[in-house]
């Protein structure tokens, strides 16, 4: 009888953005079923921390600086990644993000930017690595990271949350074009998550002890607005990402996971300081 299971022993993963926050997350975990991992982050420092840490975990990584909005740039680290393990079985376009601001205020060089982080980026890494998966003949999964701001109203971050809803959609899709070669496609959709990015730490260092972390006033307003009461952790992408990748998920495509606390199911309702649901705003 054919049993699948979560291993990922002998798979060859790309992570783009896997320097820092949820791609590191899920790089580590991979790593620790059992895959290759290709580390593609534009901060080579990040990619290096990465890598490493892979290696001390007695997992193989290869890291690759990569700025995913750069089409030569993704093509030359997907053809690296191709000839440094020989196979590529597994995609994960996690790179993305944005600061908020009305698009009111908003350039056109702003859009162009946001855009081509959180749309254009995927459309090259995908197109490039589409090639290796179908020659590879061994089916493959592709996850794209988009976010609850992909199916909600996105206030302040209007062109960010049309690029997460062109991310689920081209999911779909794409599903259906690469469905004849067992490359499932499905996306993650995370609500509020804390990483170094929430607080346009992109820069910043690679100790992760020294990411920002949330008061304690901040997270009990969190609490009343997330139905599990937390924000998100980055290793529960990762877990997700590990299923959506594994033999578990092999009938699952097309589709998408909110990791999200129950964030997209409460749609407006929110707990007021008593811990009572109300859809009034008597907080
Ligand atoms: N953190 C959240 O609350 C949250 C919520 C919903 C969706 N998301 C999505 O999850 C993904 C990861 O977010 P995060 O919070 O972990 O971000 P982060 O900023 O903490 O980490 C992003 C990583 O991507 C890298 N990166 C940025 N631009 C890049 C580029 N052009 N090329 C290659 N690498 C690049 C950065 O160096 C960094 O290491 C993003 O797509 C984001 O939109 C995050």
């Amino acid at each position: 009888m054919h049993v699948p299971d979560i291993s990922l022993k002998g798979k060859v993963a790309i992570v783009t953005g896997a320097g820092g926050g949820i791609g590191r997350a899920i790089a580590l975990a991979y790593a620790s079923v059992g895959a290759h991992l290709v580390i593609a982050d534009k901060i080579a420092q990040r990619c290096e921390e990465v890598a490493g840490r892979i290696d001390e975990l007695d997992g193989e990584a290869f890291a690759v600086p990569c700025d995913v909005t750069d089409t030569d740039q993704v093509r030359a680290m997907v053809d690296s990644a191709r000839a440094h393990f020989g196979r590529i079985d597994i995609l994960v376009n996690n790179a993305g993000g944005v600061v908020a601001k009305a698009f009111k205020d908003q350039s056109e060089h702003a859009w162009q930017r946001i855009i081509d982080l959180n749309l254009m980026s995927m459309l090259a890494t995908t197109s490039a690595t589409i090639p290796h998966l179908i020659e590879g003949g061994n089916g493959g999964a592709i996850i794209n990271i988009s976010s609850i701001e992909g199916s909600r109203a996105a206030p302040n971050f209007a062109v960010y949350g049309a690029c997460k809803a062109g991310m689920l959609n081209f999911t779909r899709s794409m599903a259906l074009e690469l469905a004849e070669y067992g490359i499932r496609v499905n996306a993650i959709a995370p609500d509020y998550t804390i990483t170094p990015g929430l607080r346009g730490n992109v820069k910043g260092p690679v100790d992760p002890a020294s990411w920002w972390q949330p008061s304690e006033e901040h997270l009990a307003a969190t609490a009343r607005r997330i139905p599990l009461g937390r924000p998100g952790l980055d290793t529960e992408c990762g877990n997700v990402a590990v299923f959506l990748a594994s033999g578990m998920s092999e009938y699952v495509t097309g589709t998408v996971i909110p990791v999200d606390g129950g964030s997209w199911a409460s749609s407006g309702w929110l707990r007021n300081r008593a811990g009572q649901w109300t859809l009034t705003g008597d907080l």
